[in-house]
């Protein structure tokens, strides 16, 4: 069956890794791009070297949202939230649902693993069960199933790092090691998880949207496949020539922490999870597209290393 085509895309929330990385993955198939976020000044230094049209629209406002689609026939959600607001997800789902139900554009949700939490069925695939879980597990259920009932495919990413990545648990440690510091690990370093490199996900993104099959499904986006923290430390080691020392942290830890930390207080609720071991299955995605192409772990923390250390392409200066 020959490929849906798109004019141009709306990226919403394009200012972070995911949106980017997308962005230059549709550019690549010829795609124009209208890039959408809250802060002019972000969007303009995040594309600073792209020509692409920038809408600055909160899309947690119906009207800006009908305002930020119009005219494209594929919206995106790249859209991220601090855990304080997550229940916003579903407020821009709402938003973004009407909006593509009232234009009739296809729509796309960069979503995350943690719908199916707490994980009892490994891998983790589109079959897990969709229940039980704390505030924000529950809250990106509600908002894929917003958008799902839209029509809208969904993309469930493992925990995800590369160059642009700011918030995730492997790019904090890559951060730390980068640094010069040994990397702090939720967790034993020695249980297997899967990570997505950012740039792989966003290929594997651009290509289902082009499949009329994928919408109003939910897809498994593969990682580079199960590794440990000690063979992530071992890894960074080699690309910085000096020992990366990892240091683990159990629960008692990590709660004693968290009474002084506001952030890693609301993560609490994440951290069983962050203590089993995690893989995919990706095989309904593969069925549709073919096994997607994924940069091993070697080259792709070579890359986010050189990012982080301010070397890497677009690395901040
Ligand atoms: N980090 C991980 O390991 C991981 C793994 C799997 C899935 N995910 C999920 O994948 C999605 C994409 O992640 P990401 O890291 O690329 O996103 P992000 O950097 O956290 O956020 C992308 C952009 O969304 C924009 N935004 C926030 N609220 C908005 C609103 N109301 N209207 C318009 N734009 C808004 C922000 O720009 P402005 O402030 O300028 O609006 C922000 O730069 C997120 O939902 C994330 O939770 C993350």
């Amino acid at each position: 069956m020959a490929g849906l085509t798109f004019e141009r895309t709306a990226i919403l929330g394009a200012t972070g890794p995911t949106g980017f990385h997308l962005a230059q993955a549709l550019r690549r198939r010829g795609i124009a791009c209208r890039l959408v976020a809250r802060n002019r000044e972000k969007l303009a230094r995040a594309f600073r070297d792209i020509a692409a049209e920038q809408v600055t629209a909160d899309m947690t406002r119906a009207a800006d949202t009908a305002r930020a689609i119009e005219g494209c026939d594929l919206v995106v959600d790249c859209i991220g939230l601090a855990g304080s607001h997550m229940a916003e997800h579903s407020v821009t789902a709402r938003n973004i649902a009407a909006a593509v139900r009232e234009s009739g554009a296809r729509c796309v949700q960069v979503s995350s693993y943690w719908a199916y939490l707490p994980a009892v069925q490994i891998p983790i695939s589109e079959r897990h069960p969709r229940q039980g879980g704390g505030e924000w597990i529950r809250a990106r259920r509600a908002a894929e199933d917003i958008l799902q009932e839209a029509g809208a495919a969904i993309l469930n990413l493992p925990d995800f790092f590369g160059p642009r990545v700011h918030t995730s648990t492997l790019q904090q440690a890559l951060g730390e090691a980068a640094a010069g510091k040994a990397m702090n690990w939720v967790g034993s370093a020695d249980i297997v998880h899967e990570y997505a490199f950012v740039p792989d996900a966003m290929a594997v993104a651009a290509e289902l949207a082009t499949r009329a099959e994928a919408y109003g499904e939910r897809w498994i986006v593969p990682g580079s496949g199960p590794v440990t923290g000690r063979q992530i430390a071992d890894i960074a080691s080699r690309h910085l020539g000096r020992r990366v020392a990892i240091r683990s942290a159990g629960p008692l830890m990590l709660r004693l922490v968290s009474l002084f930390n506001k952030s890693l207080r609301g993560f609490m609720q994440m951290v069983p999870d962050y203590q089993k071991p995690i893989t995919y299955d990706a095989a309904k995605l593969s069925a549709l597209i073919g096994k997607p192409f994924v940069t091993g772990y070697e080259e792709a923390i070579r890359q986010t290393l050189a990012w982080l250390s301010g070397t890497g392409e677009g690395a901040p200066r």
